[in-house]
């Protein structure tokens, strides 16, 4: 079984090493998933820190990401970034997937900022567009709250009522409109991956009430939640899923559409921590 023990333990020793390396301490955390590589070069960092440095820290087997923790300043707002996040489909089960999102809760993190890529399902939806995450669906048969649960981290039965921060989603849909920067607002569903779906996949998920599909962010959203952050989360629309119009995609078209958004997640992105500290 679960040794939530253990698995506190070592969160809490990541957490000092972290704290170790850096005067800062930011309460905004980022995880810079595919599309968000650029932010990183915004960020002035005070620490670089690669996870095979960070004891008990999983590390990133996937090539589009890094797989390094900064801790710096955006904006003028200290924060801590994730570049490379874990995924279920590299083997690795839910509680290992939110190791470091228990890492930033025990380091103080308050507010948890997260990138994704995703398939677009809502016909209106075009490739290279953004969207925030109203709210989710799991739909990953996985939970990282499974196991005993460690009470001075959270409840055992959280709400997930309203995982989207309200307020958070009206500030980025201000900064959004200020920059001009078109910004849908919908519902994410998560699978495990790491196949793409079936044209009847995609008809079922958008019959659930979906507009995007993506392989990350909801055992981190559930995991964050669990520990009260408030949380905001961006989609880029990396490829269209219409099942009666369905092309093949691959990896390195989703990246480069991933890409090619990055200027405007980065612009936006960079608009909300800046009000968020002021
Ligand atoms: N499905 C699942 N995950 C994805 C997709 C998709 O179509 N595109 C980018 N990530």
């Amino acid at each position: 079984m679960f040794d939530a023990l253990a698995y506190r333990r070592s969160v809490e020793t990541a957490a000092e090493a972290i704290r170790a390396r850096t005067g800062l301490a930011p309460r905004i955390g980022l995880i810079l998933g595919t599309g968000l590589g650029e932010l990183a070069e915004k960020i002035e960092a005070e620490a670089i820190i690669p996870y095979e440095e960070i004891p008990g820290f999983p590390l990133s087997t996937v090539e589009s990401h890094p797989g390094r923790l900064l801790v710096g300043t955006l904006s003028g707002v200290p924060v801590y970034a994730l570049q490379g996040r874990f995924h279920l489909y590299e083997g690795y089960d839910a509680q290992t997937v939110v190791f470091p999102v228990r890492v930033f809760g025990v380091l103080g993190v308050d507010t948890l900022l997260i990138s994704n890529a995703a398939g677009g399902m809502n016909p209106v939806y075009r490739k290279g567009e953004l969207m925030l995450l109203s709210d989710h669906i799991n739909f990953q048969n996985a939970n990282p709250l499974i196991g005993p649960n460690i009470d001075d981290w959270g409840e055992r039965f959280p709400d997930m009522s309203a995982p989207y921060d309200e307020a958070l989603q009206q500030l980025a849909e201000e900064k959004a409109l200020e920059a001009g920067i078109k910004l849908h607002r919908g519902v994410y569903v998560s699978v495990t991956g790491p196949n793409l779906e079936t044209r009847a996949e995609y008809r079922m998920l958008r019959a659930w009430g979906a507009d995007v599909v993506g392989m990350s962010t909801v055992p981190e959203v559930i995991a964050a939640r669990h520990m009260d952050m408030r949380v905001l989360a961006i989609s880029v629309v990396t490829d269209e899923c219409f099942p009666d119009a369905l092309e093949a995609v691959s990896l390195a078209e989703i990246i480069a559409a991933a890409g090619k958004a990055e200027p405007l997640l980065t612009r936006l992105v960079s608009a909300i921590v800046s009000a968020i500290g002021a």
